[in-house]
């Protein structure tokens, strides 16, 4: 950490506040405010656009650049080289696996899909037209109800096998909530399949015939997975930050995170997009949206463009594309015509000036789901296949925190409400 100093003069305040100001590996300087609370002083930052709620190793993201590294790894080089579970393992661990620790981590991750038997029944709980979102928030919570033996926080080995737990289960709770919906019975995992074949097979196999996995969709399902794998410190992952910041268990604060995720301002996003281009439903039409996006007087937004930190371009976006193409095509639908619209919106966008002024760009959630509609997944499962994905990161974010010194989130506020005043009886009122 470096030794250079911030100094603030306070009307009101005597003499001059000092602060630390630490540098990362990669990245803007920090103010260490911690001391202000002393002098009478809080910051004030709502939506945490200038707020470094943590240190971490996990990820890092150049917005400016349209750069994302995962421990220094280039998501792009990733997306082509690695697949999903080894970039999990990379995100727990730090460093990418050799053969053995490949090997290992795959085996134990494929021998955690299944999950307990009762888990059915929550299921019968849910109307058949429940938004799946909803039904993985309470199933993933609910798992914690089912291990006991392992929800010691403090011990190293309950939070892996707590980790792999929830990266394991996760494809088939997700299958399980898309199964519930067409009425038809749940798939139990093959672990003779790989990660993203054995979701396939449990989201489209009957047990009246073996699923057909189609390889290149097998693979663009491993590479949307690594994709949404982590992004530093979005709302989602930060949300599960603060639950596992109280000592809640891992599988409580993942559920936390499915909650955060699901608005459209964040994963819910790709579930936005495409009703947004069913909305649009000709490329005639694309104007006519672009022009309300603009209106200040209208809360319509692009959706699947915009970002909080990438004031270029998502990198994972450009990937996405190259794999919407590549689906498509072996799907033979590349003359899709929501891919059509959306091409077509991407460019009269990036050529709008309110857009390029405004530095707004697709990000991950704009193609993301005309692939997945491609695959056969329903629009409502958009989000789930991200919380999916996700649940790497945000574990990987909750065990880094707990593995180090960390105290309880507790944010405080600007107070405009009223001073204190005395109780009126009722009958004075
Ligand atoms: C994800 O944080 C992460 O890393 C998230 C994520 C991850 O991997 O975890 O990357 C995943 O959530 C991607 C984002 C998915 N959301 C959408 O696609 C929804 C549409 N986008 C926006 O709602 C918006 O761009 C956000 C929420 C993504 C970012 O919002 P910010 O950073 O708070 O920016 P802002 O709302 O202050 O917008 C800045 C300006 C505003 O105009 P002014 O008030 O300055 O005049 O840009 C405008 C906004 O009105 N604007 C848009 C727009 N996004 C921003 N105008 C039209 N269409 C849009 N999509």
């Amino acid at each position: 950490m470096s030794d250079k100093k911030a100094q603030l003069t306070v009307d009101g305040i005597d003499g001059v506040i000092e602060m630390p100001v630490l540098s990362g590996t990669l990245g803007p300087d920090v103010v260490d405010v911690s001391s202000l609370t002393g002098k009478g002083l809080f910051t004030y930052d709502p939506g945490f656009v200038s707020t470094a709620a943590c240190e971490s190793k996990i990820t890092y993201i150049d917005g400016a650049k349209g750069v994302l590294l995962h421990r220094g790894y280039p998501i792009e080089q990733l997306a082509e080289k690695s697949d999903y579970l080894e970039t999990c393992y990379l995100l727990m661990n730090g460093e990418l696996p050799n053969a053995e620790q490949k090997k290992q981590y795959v085996d134990s991750i494929m021998n955690h899909t299944m999950v307990h038997e009762s888990l059915v029944n929550f299921f019968k709980g849910f109307r058949y037209d429940a938004h799946p979102m909803a039904m993985m928030c309470g199933v993933v919570g609910a798992l914690a109800s089912f291990y006991h033996d392992s929800l010691d926080i403090t011990d190293p080995e309950h939070r892996k096998v707590s980790a792999d737990r929830l990266i394991a289960k996760m494809p088939t709770l997700a299958a399980m909530c898309y199964k519930h919906s067409k009425g038809q019975p749940f798939m139990y995992p093959d672990n003779s399949l790989s990660y993203a074949e054995n979701f396939l097979h449990m989201m489209f196999g009957t047990p009246c015939e073996p699923s057909k996995i189609d390889p290149v969709v097998a693979k663009a399902m491993d590479v949307i997975f690594l994709l949404h794998a982590d992004h530093e410190q979005n709302a989602s992952t930060s949300t599960v930050r603060l639950a596992g910041s109280s000592g809640a268990n891992p599988f409580a604060c993942i559920s936390s995170g499915i909650a955060a995720l699901w608005g459209p301002a964040h994963g819910g996003a790709n579930e936005a997009v495409l009703n947004m281009l069913r909305e649009i439903g000709d490329e005639s039409r694309i104007g006519e949206f672009v022009k309300r996006a603009k209106d200040k007087n209208d809360p319509f937004r692009l959706m699947g463009f915009g970002h909080r930190v990438y004031k270029n371009f998502d990198p994972r976006s450009r990937v996405m594309q190259g794999i919407a193409d590549e689906v498509l095509s072996a799907m033979g639908a590349e003359n899709d015509p929501l891919l059509k619209i959306a091409k077509k919106l991407e460019k009269i966008a990036l050529e709008d000036e309110y857009f390029v002024e405004k530095k707004l760009y697709p990000n991950v959630d704009f193609y993301s789901g005309i692939i997945m509609k491609a695959i056969g997944i329903p629009t409502d499962m958009f989000t789930v296949i991200f919380a999916t994905g996700r649940t790497a990161g945000w574990i990987a974010h909750w065990n880094e925190m707990i593995s180090n010194p960390y105290k309880i989130g507790r944010p405080r506020q600007l107070y405009t409400g009223y001073t204190a005043r005395d109780y009126v009886p009722l009958e004075e009122r």
